[in-house]
């Protein structure tokens, strides 16, 4: 996601920037920029696509930039592709107003078409130019910082780190959150701030964390804090115990922890951007229901974890829209002479955007005459660009190679395609329609309560790290998250593993079970478990080490070894619960093995090549 950084004191601001944004870059971006205004408050931008050595060109290292106070910002793009025009900062139309922001104003575009019918025309297709804007309006009909920002808040749904500049007050900074994370330090006469405590620790390690809906004004080297009704508050200081490495993770040991324990917001996110007023709304999408009133046929397709994600989709697609759905591994998909009508949608799934076969796939489907849907991590990918239409996952950049968040992104935006497709060809009520809109809407909260108890899986992975062979079998949607455990535990742990349809385990594959063999089994859908639940005991008779993931109410064989349970949900959304144990499990275990969790051996985060 976006990083900001601000600051004012008695160095060159632009050096002191961008050493800030450099220690932000874990984060992920695609550009970057500063604003730094002197003491005259003239406010001079600069921005570069691409990566920080850019704009350190295009500023010789920040020193051609006057000014001891200013702004800084790298952007991972949510609305508009990554190019300067879109970089931030942003500005009024006279440069008066300058800010960056870190977050997503869900209601943009309503304040758009407002801010324009008072005269307003936008540069950009960003929603942080909207936010600049707005405040400007407020700045202009009140002319008081403060309550320019605070009415600002009071107008925007959505999340936010925003860091303004006004000309007319210079070497101030005016700074407001809801949701994304800012961190403020002051040291020896200077102010900082900051999207995460990387960019301050070589200044200082005592830290004001700013809360929701807390406003910030830096001046003259202190920072004073405020509500939204302008009265002054106190923010306790914290001192910061982390070595700087550390803090990139926000304290966790490594990006792919941080990652799962970021997927109930990660999903929240994504909801947020699908679904307005309690149904599933594409408009941002330019993806009209009659465009998909003429499909006549699903096919997904996708590579590794993108491709489970697919076949937890087909289940739920052809259940709640009553359609034909294929599942294909792109790599097969591309060189198969499918047999294809032209009518069917062509949805291809991927984090990065960039992966070879997934690309390949695309641009066959399309002379073949599909209309294709990307469901895509990152803006203004190859995938991205290429498709007729684009869902973009709001995960924000996925660090460690193993994917975790993206995965349960995607999910998210597969249950919001099914519920958009029965609701296009009328296989559901609109009664239904809503009720799983609002069971959509309970996922990160029960992914919470899961990611609260890792303990037990925890020690789980410690007591099986010795095994050599592991099998993850399940039926239906949890034949899906099998897929997905199954190559988690592979990846990162190394040790080998596969995934079965648990009906099949008995027609070969039993016979590998031998004294100890690890089972994981996946028991979320009420008329299949007990079947499952056979498969699992057959494994049992035969001295597996058997471990499962079940849903509350669903109760597993007496003889397995060890049950984690997940909450209740629709049918339709289980895969979203189930697979953070097995997520915990294989991180877990690869930490006990002391493998390297993020970078493990063999892996690139994005397979560009065939
Ligand atoms: C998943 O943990 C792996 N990193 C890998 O299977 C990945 O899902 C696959 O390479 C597809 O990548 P994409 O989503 O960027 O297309």
């Amino acid at each position: 996601m976006c990083g900001i950084v601000g600051y004012i004191g008695k160095k060159q601001a632009a050096p002191v920037l961008l050493e800030g944004l450099t220690k932000l870059e874990y984060r992920g971006y695609d550009s970057a920029g500063v604003a730094v205004s002197d003491a005259c408050g003239k406010i001079e931008i600069v921005k570069a696509q691409g990566k920080l050595k850019e704009l350190k060109k295009k500023t010789n290292d920040g020193k051609s930039l006057g000014g001891n106070c200013g702004i800084g910002h790298t952007r991972w793009a949510t609305h508009g592709v990554p190019n300067e025009t879109n970089a931030h900062p942003h500005c009024n139309d006279d440069g008066t107003i300058v800010a960056v922001h870190n977050g997503i104003i869900e209601n943009y575009a309503e304040l758009k078409a407002k801010l324009i019918r008072r005269g307003y025309d936008f540069y950009s297709q960003t929603d942080t130019e909207v936010a600049t804007k707005l405040v400007d309006y407020y700045y202009k009909k009140y002319a008081e910082p403060l309550k320019a920002v605070s009415e600002f808040a009071l107008k925007v749904r959505g999340t936010y780190a925003l860091a303004v500049l006004f000309a007319d007050r210079p070497e101030e900074i005016y700074a407001i959150r809801k949701d994304s994370p800012m961190v403020i330090g002051t040291a020896g006469g200077d102010c900082f701030l900051a999207s995460d405590v990387p960019a301050l620790l070589s200044y200082t390690r005592d830290v004001y964390y700013v809360e929701n809906f807390q406003i910030a004004h830096l001046k003259d080297g202190k920072v004073d804090f405020y509500n939204l009704d302008s009265e002054r508050i106190d923010v306790p200081v914290t001192k910061i115990t982390w070595d700087a490495k550390a803090a990139e993770k926000n304290g966790y040991e490594h990006f792919m922890l941080k990652e799962i324990y970021e997927q109930p917001r990660v999903v929240e996110d994504t909801l947020n951007y699908l679904v307005q007023g309690g149904e599933i709304d594409f408009s941002e999408l330019q993806l009209r229901g009659e465009a998909l009133k003429s499909v006549r046929g699903i096919v997904i397709v996708g590579c590794g974890s993108a491709y489970h994600v697919g076949v937890a989709m087909q289940y739920v697609i052809e259940d709640l829209a009553r359609m034909p759905v294929r599942v294909e591994l792109a790599s097969e998909f591309r060189y198969r002479n499918s047999v294809l009508s032209g009518e069917e949608l062509l949805i291809v799934i991927s984090q990065s955007g960039e992966t070879a076969d997934s690309i390949a796939a695309l641009r066959e489907a399309k002379e073949r005459g599909l209309k294709t849907l990307a469901v895509v991590n990152v803006v203004g990918s190859t995938i991205a660009r290429e498709a007729d239409w684009v869902l973009y996952t709001k995960a924000g950049p996925e660090i460690s190679v193993a994917t975790t968040k993206a995965y349960s992104a995607q999910l998210v935006a597969g249950y919001a395609i099914a519920i958009k497709l029965a609701s296009v060809r009328g296989t559901v009520s609109a009664e239904e329609r809503r009720m799983l809109v609002a069971q959509l809407r309970l996922l990160p909260e029960k992914i919470r309560e899961i990611l609260q108890e890792p303990t037990a899986i925890q020690q789980f992975a410690a007591e099986t790290m010795d095994r050599k062979n592991a099998f993850f079998i399940g039926r239906g949607i949890d034949y899906a998250v099998s897929m997905e455990g199954s190559l988690k535990l592979k990846e990162i742990s190394y040790i080998h593993s596969e995934a079965y349809a648990a009906g099949e385990l008995k027609h070969g594959a039993i016979s590998l079970i031998e004294d100890g063999t690890l089972v994981f089994g996946v028991l979320t859908q009420e008329g299949l478990a007990e079947k499952t639940i056979s498969n699992l005991e057959e494994t049992k008779s035969r001295n597996a080490h058997v471990a499962v993931v079940a849903t509350k109410g669903i109760e597993p064989p007496k003889t397995c070894d060890r049950i984690f349970y997940i909450p209740q949900t629709d049918p339709h959304f289980t895969a979203s619960l189930s697979v953070i144990p097995l997520q915990l499990y294989s991180y877990y275990l690869s930490v006990a093995k002391g493998n390297n969790v993020d970078q493990p051996r063999n892996l690139a985060k994005s397979v560009t090549v065939e």
